[in-house]
């Protein structure tokens, strides 16, 4: 059965809460990205993003964050090199030939917007180049494959089938999916990069928010999140792996993409 879902429809005015929150999230992204370098810790990152937030008169969504286990501790995810995602910012220095992924959220008069994106330090291996350029053109293999009214496995389909046939050797991470956002953090629908049952009999109607954001493996798909902090999910095979995300609208015209600036990589970015 195929039924609208009017609670996450927003009204026009709404819909303008959610571009302006994306479009602070998108702003904190620009700020950060000159930080991102080798010798700087992942936590000198996690306080640039909590100031810049507190400054602006926002919050970081990250923080106190309740999962199944225990609260997220920091104001930002950051995921390098084998850590799929949900890695938390502590003492890690970034060197030479990293691959950093950092996720921001952040909650703007209570509606959030959503991003990460992965970043090369220095010059990096062949490999870790290609999973980071495999995310990012995942990504927008998804936006692209969505429109008004849409199911939201056609945003699965799209990934895998680039995936199967560009990086055959890559595996898209099935257990960690995008979701609905807006005045929560995660809301329905989940948006998984590999079509799921579910999938199929969701759907994308016009005011509808959501985020896409693929996590694409060096090698195989099985992660292990650290039973000592709760949080941090690393590739099984340590394999390196990266992501990208971005918060998007659907309209009655078409996808827009909140998080997104002048400054951002563009579709169609080459690393
Ligand atoms: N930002 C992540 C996402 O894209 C979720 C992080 S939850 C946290 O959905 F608690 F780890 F911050
Ligand atoms: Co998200
Ligand atoms: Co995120």
């Amino acid at each position: 059965m195929i039924r609208r879902s009017p609670r996450l429809q927003l009204a026009e005015h709404e819909r303008e809460l959610m571009r302006s929150a994306g479009r602070f999230n998108a702003q904190l992204m620009d700020h950060l990205r000159s930080y991102v370098a080798a010798g700087v810790s992942t936590d000198s990152i996690n306080r640039i993003v909590h100031d810049y937030t507190l400054d602006h008169g926002h919050r970081p969504a990250c923080l106190g964050y309740r999962g199944d286990v225990c609260k997220f501790p920091k104001s930002c995810c950051i995921s390098v090199n084998d850590v799929v995602c949900h890695g938390i910012p502590g003492d890690e220095i970034l060197k030479e030939g990293d691959i950093v992924n950092i996720d921001i959220t952040t909650s703007v008069d209570g509606w959030h917007g959503d991003q990460s994106e992965t970043f090369l330090i220095g010059q990096v291996s062949d490999e870790a180049r290609e999973i980071t350029q495999c995310a990012f053109n995942s990504l927008y293999r998804g936006i692209e494959a969505v429109y008004p009214g849409c199911q939201v496995a056609v945003i699965g389909e799209a990934i895998v089938d680039y995936v199967r046939k560009k990086h055959p050797q890559f595996g898209v991470v099935d257990r960690y999916v995008g979701h609905g956002i807006g005045q929560r953090f995660h809301q329905l629908p989940n948006i998984p990069h590999v079509p799921s049952r579910k999938a199929y009999q969701d759907r994308l109607y016009p005011g509808m928010c959501f985020t896409i954001e693929p996590m694409i493996n060096g090698g195989g798909i099985q992660s292990v999140c650290d039973s000592r902090d709760g949080w941090t999910v690393r590739t099984a095979d340590g394999k390196w792996s990266a992501q990208f995300e971005h918060t998007l609208l659907m309209t009655e015209n078409g996808v827009e993409i909140l998080t997104l600036t002048e400054m951002g990589p563009q579709p169609g970015h080459r690393f």
